[in-house]
């Protein structure tokens, strides 16, 4: 059976995330980073979403910015606290007091091939946990991570937030020799929260579904002032997705390269998408595959899975 951490930075889809992998995958805790919001707010938001749900989850604070790159937040989505929008219950416990990285190795290491990540924010904590045990690489099952995208970005033209906001640690995952696996924006994008899907929260009764039709209300409204469109993109659900219900989101062997330079490509995933045989070594051939990038989406399916 596989065991799973997620690392966050809660955020509204992050919520969605960690209560539908919590109702169907055995999660053993939630590291935080800073993201959408500052370590402080990721790990505050985190426990009052086990709260309000009723999970006793531990939850252990990593890394409170980026290795290189200067902090950057998604306030303009997420709001001031990470997760406005909704009144969400007081944390009902305290955060573990260790930090995430020790928490992910130690996690690791009493079961090798047992453990996988789901990284739904920054990749900071992920990458400095495989500088810190490089023996991790071989402990991991899998790495599922919501990032990037094949075609457009959202913070930048073209890059995704969760990778601009610390390229390097993306670097670092990617080139770590793990399975991964990187459900993007051309994917999330498709996966769209609409009215009527809060509606269908408001009908479920509970206090749960009620606090996420608010929180979802929220996100929806402030996607629509960004980007304009009728619906909000389910980023962070998607990673979890194939995991619950394999067969939803559709994968791709790609090799996949994180822009560092420090122009406008800064943070860009650039997929080698070409068809081309990568065995062989002619001229602008193709690397290895260093990833499963999703490429194609049941949008619809993904979002009622959740929504249930
Ligand atoms: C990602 O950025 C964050 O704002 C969301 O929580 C998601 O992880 C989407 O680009
Ligand atoms: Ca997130």
């Amino acid at each position: 059976m596989t065991r799973y951490i997620i690392d966050c930075d809660p955020g509204h889809d992050d919520a969605m995330a960690i209560l539908y992998a919590a109702k169907h995958l055995d999660v053993v805790g939630l590291t935080t980073v800073a993201g959408n919001s500052s370590l402080e707010n990721s790990t505050r938001n985190a426990l009052a979403i086990c709260t309000l749900a009723g999970l006793s989850l531990p939850v252990v604070p990593g890394l409170d910015r980026a290795l290189i790159e200067p902090p950057l937040d998604g306030a303009y989505v997420h709001g001031a606290t990470g997760i406005d929008g909704a009144d969400l219950p007081a944390p009902g416990y305290d955060p573990l007091d260790r930090h995430a990285v020790d928490f992910i190795i130690e996690t690791a290491k009493a079961a090798p091939g047992e453990l996988s990540l789901i990284a739904i924010g920054p990749l900071s904590n992920v990458a400095l946990v495989l500088r810190l045990e490089p023996r991790l690489a071989g402990w991991l099952k899998s790495i599922a991570i919501m990032g990037g995208s094949t075609t457009s970005g959202n913070r930048t033209p073209y890059a995704e937030f969760n990778i601009v906001c610390d390229p390097e640690a993306a670097a670092i995952v990617f080139g770590a020799g793990v399975p991964l696996s990187m459900v993007g924006l051309n994917v999330t994008r498709q996966a769209g929260i609409a009215e009527r899907h809060i509606a269908r929260l408001r009908e479920g009764g509970g206090r749960v579904s009620a606090v996420m039709a608010d929180l979802l209300a929220f996100y929806l409204a402030k996607m629509q002032e960004r980007y304009g469109t009728p619906t909000a993109a389910m980023h962070d659900p998607c990673a979890v997705i194939p995991l619950v219900k394999p067969g939803l989101i559709t994968f791709q062997p790609l090799p996949v390269h994180i822009e560092l330079g420090e122009g406008p490509l800064r943070g860009m995933t650039a997929c080698d998408s070409r068809p081309m045989r990568r065995d062989h070594d002619q001229p602008g051939a193709s690397r290895a595959a260093n990833c499963d990038v999703a490429v194609a989406v049941a949008g619809e399916a993904c979002v009622d899975a959740v929504i249930d």
